[in-house]
């Protein structure tokens, strides 16, 4: 197989083309490094089944000619992280909507089956025991930039759901709960890596709000392979499926985990949203996902325990790959122009 990995210099996005060439594919990967790098295809880099093109899935051209040399997409590129949505909410806007509908109109030209990664943010605020795939969506006003990526991604997966209504494309959807792992980011907002750094740099915790909001966090091991079982499943043509993780833990009992995971004497600091993202600023109480679709199409099961997460992370995080983000820096860097450079 020949495949596309699109957002493949990311953190999911590099451990699928990980798995991808383990198990004999051919992977292009596409990416504007505006979030991923290159760093974190250090593994791959030199595989002769690999080739890495930076550039913009907002450049049809540069989208057309990748996926006219493969068999199959995973279009996994988007502006991701609240930080990054809430402070660049027209680029990211556009990369979500825009971008992902170039890549549709192209799959649905040459024939190349398709997997669009979203998200459990299209729930929004539905806070119920068990948010199944066909759960109503509760969202904020569009006028709260938070809510900019949920919005994009729902109208993402309505117009992959259109191209294989009116067009039977091929095209199978995930939406990820809080996906986590190595070479995951704190700089744009995400929890786990942010407060992992803290821990290791002896830095107080910053819980934002009360702390007792609760997330499921998956490994980023147990969920790439079922991304690529979903992706081979013909029966999963025009559906959309959960793939979260299985133990329910608000942030501050996971703040209090890293500490001791880590073996920190880093204190908990309780933070207001308002500090971090501006007033008005609006987050879930709790997510959590049922994963029954995916068990009965792949038997996906998620197996990884949240201590065992922690301490990949933190082990991730004092490597030289991810060193950069245990420091913390603020700026990334912008969007490159399209060029291949391996
Ligand atoms: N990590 C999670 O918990 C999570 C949860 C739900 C959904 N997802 C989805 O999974 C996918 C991967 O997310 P991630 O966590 O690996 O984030 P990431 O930021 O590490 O990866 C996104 C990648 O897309 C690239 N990119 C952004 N805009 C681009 C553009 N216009 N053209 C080409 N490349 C572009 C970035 O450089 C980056 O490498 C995204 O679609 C995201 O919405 C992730």
């Amino acid at each position: 197989m020949k495949s596309l990995v699109t957002g493949g210099a990311g953190f999911i996005g590099s451990h699928l083309v990980e798995y991808l060439l383990a198990h004999g594919d051919s992977v292009i990967v596409l990416d504007d490094l505006s979030t991923g790098s290159i760093a974190n295809l250090g593994a791959v880099r030199d595989h002769p089944r690999f080739r890495l093109v930076v550039g913009t899935i907002l450049d049809p051209a540069v989208v057309l000619d990748c996926v006219s040399q493969c068999d199959r997409v995973f279009h996994l590129a988007a502006a991701v992280g609240v930080k990054l949505i809430v402070e660049e909410p027209l680029t990211s806007l556009r990369a979500n909507i825009h971008g992902t509908e170039n890549v549709l109109m192209v799959c649905s030209e040459t024939g190349a089956t398709l997997l669009l990664a979203s998200t459990s943010e299209i729930y929004g605020k539905n806070e119920s025991d068990s948010l199944s795939e066909e759960s109503d969506r509760i969202l904020g006003s569009p006028l709260k930039s938070r809510w900019g990526y949920a919005a994009a991604k729902g109208i993402d997966e309505a117009f992959a759901h259109a191209y294989w209504t009116q067009f039977r494309l091929p095209v199978s959807i995930v939406r990820l709960f809080n996906t986590i792992g190595p070479r995951q980011k704190g700089r744009y907002g995400m929890v786990v890596p942010n407060l992992v750094g803290q821990a290791l740099r002896g830095e107080p915790l910053t819980v934002f709000g009360t702390g007792r909001q609760t997330r499921c966090f998956s490994s980023v091991v147990d969920i790439v392979p079922a991304i690529v079982q979903i992706a081979e499943s013909t029966r999963a043509y025009g559906k959309a499926y959960n793939l979260g993780g299985a133990d329910e833990i608000s942030i501050l009992d996971l703040a209090e985990l890293i500490i001791r995971e880590t073996g920190s004497t880093s204190e908990i600091t309780l933070v207001p949203y308002a500090n971090a993202y501006g007033d008005g600023y609006e987050d879930m109480r709790r997510r959590v996902p049922d994963n029954a679709l995916a068990r009965e199409l792949v038997g996906f099961i998620p197996r990884t325990r949240i201590d065992a997460m922690v301490r990949s992370v933190a082990q991730s995080l004092t490597t030289t790959v991810d060193r950069d983000d245990w420091i913390m820096t603020q700026a990334h860097p912008a969007p490159v122009a399209s060029v291949a450079v391996s």
